[in-house]
């Protein structure tokens, strides 16, 4: 699917339906350079994935408006229509004080859910009064949403774990907007979920949604099982729903992408020749003719980039033939850095960078190179195109779309992919260098395995990688998701798509015992087999 072809299918579902997309980051930022305001994107998978989505169906994304330069672009209602050469939809900004940021953003969703749903190891913290702060800021974003649809039908497509109890606001004010909800990070299993203070609100509000989207079947599994432990709900494991209030939720996974073809249409682009051209002139003379290795992350400790740079040590130290022959550059944008653990995070890399140049560069090698800046979306394509090798090494990753990025630019056929294992994408692109980036010995063995890997192999690889990125694009997960939303619930005069009128769950409300534990096991069961197949695939577990 395209995205024409996405745009028909959204307004033939019911030509009265409003579209509105509701995320905290927003798709642009306006900025001032040189005299003039610009419109950036910022870095984020997020962007990345739905910035083609709503080009394509149009309507109007809500979110919050954070940079210098926003405010000076809006209308009095907060709005401004984008792209600004071409523009498609609506731009809706909200505003916060620096205190709703503090206790919304930083406090519970990056202090707090962020690392307690990513498993690296970094503790989440918790705030009452953070808390607090994080259910108005959902108020405010349902009032805005409120606002937008105004008395017509909608269609509100929530994104991500800042905004987990505005379904339930929504719900509770209309009744009959369709609510669909994706969750961009994965869902961990129900003991590392139930020490959040405000477990119960966060699944209630979720419970809000017609429709809830992870990106693989072990984050949805996840979450039936929370559910089922936690809370008074109907967990119906046939059809992965949940029942509550009276209303089911479905459960379901769309692995997530990128809009294949445009990135490879972009990539042959003069702005990213130029923006390579300027890359090799930063790399310096040394770096001509070496193999390149490419990292592209947020600075986030969840990405894995001191692990991959201790690979890359110990590769130099056991290959020291390698030496002068290999370049790592690593662009980095910096990210949430008003939190100490990404401060701390930041100074470890720039600590190993230090080292690793220092114990093997030269005065006509560096061997790392750290790009610390928001590099813009040409340029991290013009690095993806004159990579060697892509280095993705997450410690948990929802699904990471710098992978499927890499391929899509990679019109050539050329370069290779080394992956981490725990990221939603090792399901899909099992033709990359499956890792555990906790393994030194194993990241160093397979960067080797990557330099050495005849031509052949390394295009067949990249085919078949492309083949799959390019079936299962950006506006497939769209089709999808749209799809289902419109086989589960009713659009238009009570009627769902099959043309039957929404009848309420047989076991909604009642307690089925027996038939529950019948349920139960047989799940159960399932799991475990399903458990059994995953952990030999590739990939494993999440
Ligand atoms: O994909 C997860 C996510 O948190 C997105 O919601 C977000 O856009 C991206 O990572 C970058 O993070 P942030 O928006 O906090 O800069």
């Amino acid at each position: 699917m395209e995205a024409a072809a996405l745009g028909h299918f959204v307004s033939g579902l019911d030509k009265a339906t409003k579209v509105i997309i509701v995320s905290n980051r927003q798709p642009w930022f306006h900025e001032r350079v040189a005299e003039r305001i610009r419109a950036f994107r910022p870095a984020s998978g997020l962007v990345t994935a739905l910035e083609p989505i709503i080009e394509a169906v149009g309507g109007t994304w809500i979110a919050h408006g954070s940079a210098p330069a926003d405010r000076l672009v809006v209308d009095r209602k907060n709005r401004v229509r984008l792209p600004e050469d071409n523009p498609r939809f609506t731009l809706r900004r909200l505003w916060l004080t620096p205190k709703e940021e503090e206790g919304y953003y930083n406090g519970i969703s990056n202090r707090a859910l962020w690392p307690l749903c990513h498993l690296v190891y970094t503790k989440p913290r918790f705030s009452r009064s953070d808390w607090e702060t994080y259910r108005d800021v959902n108020r405010r974003f349902s009032d805005a949403v409120l606002e937008e649809a105004g008395s017509s039908p909608a269609i509100v497509f929530t994104q991500d774990f800042h905004l987990a109890l505005l379904p339930r606001f929504l719900r509770e004010a209309r009744p009959d907007l369709k609510l669909i909800q994706f969750w961009h990070i994965p869902w961990p299993n129900r003991e590392a979920f139930r020490i959040f203070p405000w477990s119960g609100e966060i699944l209630d509000g979720l419970l809000g949604n017609d429709l809830l989207g992870f990106h693989i079947q072990n984050h949805c599994n996840n979450f039936l099982d929370t559910v089922d432990k936690s809370m008074e709900a109907k967990v119906d494991y046939e059809n992965f729903s949940v029942w509550r209030g009276g209303r089911p939720t479905f459960i379901r996974p769309f692995p997530i992408s990128v809009d294949f073809r445009q990135i490879g249409i972009d990539a042959g682009l003069e702005t990213v020749q130029a923006k390579k051209e300027g890359f090799l002139a930063q790399l310096g003379p040394s770096a001509a003719g070496t193999k390149i290795c490419v990292g592209a992350d947020r600075v986030d400790y969840t990405k894995g980039i001191p692990e991959r740079l201790r690979g890359f040590d110990l590769l130099l130290r056991r290959n020291p033939d390698l030496k002068g022959k290999v370049t790592l550059m690593q662009l980095a944008a910096p990210s949430r850095t008003q939190i100490e653990e990404y401060r701390s995070i930041n100074d470890e890399i720039e600590g190993l960078v230090e080292e690793i140049n220092r114990r093997h560069g030269s005065e006509a090698w560096r061997p790392v190179h750290f790009l610390r800046a928001n590099h813009d979306y040409h340029a991290v394509i013009a690095a993806y195109r004159m990579a060697d090798v892509v280095l993705v090494t997450s410690l948990h990753d929802g699904m990471n779309l710098v992978a499927k990025e890499f391929i899509a630019a990679r019109t050539d056929g050329d370069g290779v992919l080394l992956l981490s294992q725990y990221t939603g994408a090792a399901r899909e692109l099992t033709d990359a260098l499956l890792v555990n980036p906790y393994d030194t010995d194993q990241l160093a063995d397979a960067m080797l395995q990557a330099f050495r890997m005849p031509e052949e192999e390394r295009r067949q690889r990249m085919a078949r990688m492309r083949a799959q990125v390019e079936k299962n694009n950006i506006y497939e997960w769209g089709r999808k998701i749209f799809e289902e939303l419109l086989r589960r619930v009713s659009f238009g005069k009570g009627r769902d798509a099959a043309g039957k009128s929404p009848r309420p769950h047989p076991a909604a409300g009642r307690k089925h015992p027996y038939l529950a534990v019948v349920k139960y096991l047989t799940y159960r069961c399932s799991s475990a087999i399903l458990g059994k197949v995953n952990s030999r695939l590739p990939g494993g577990p999440a």
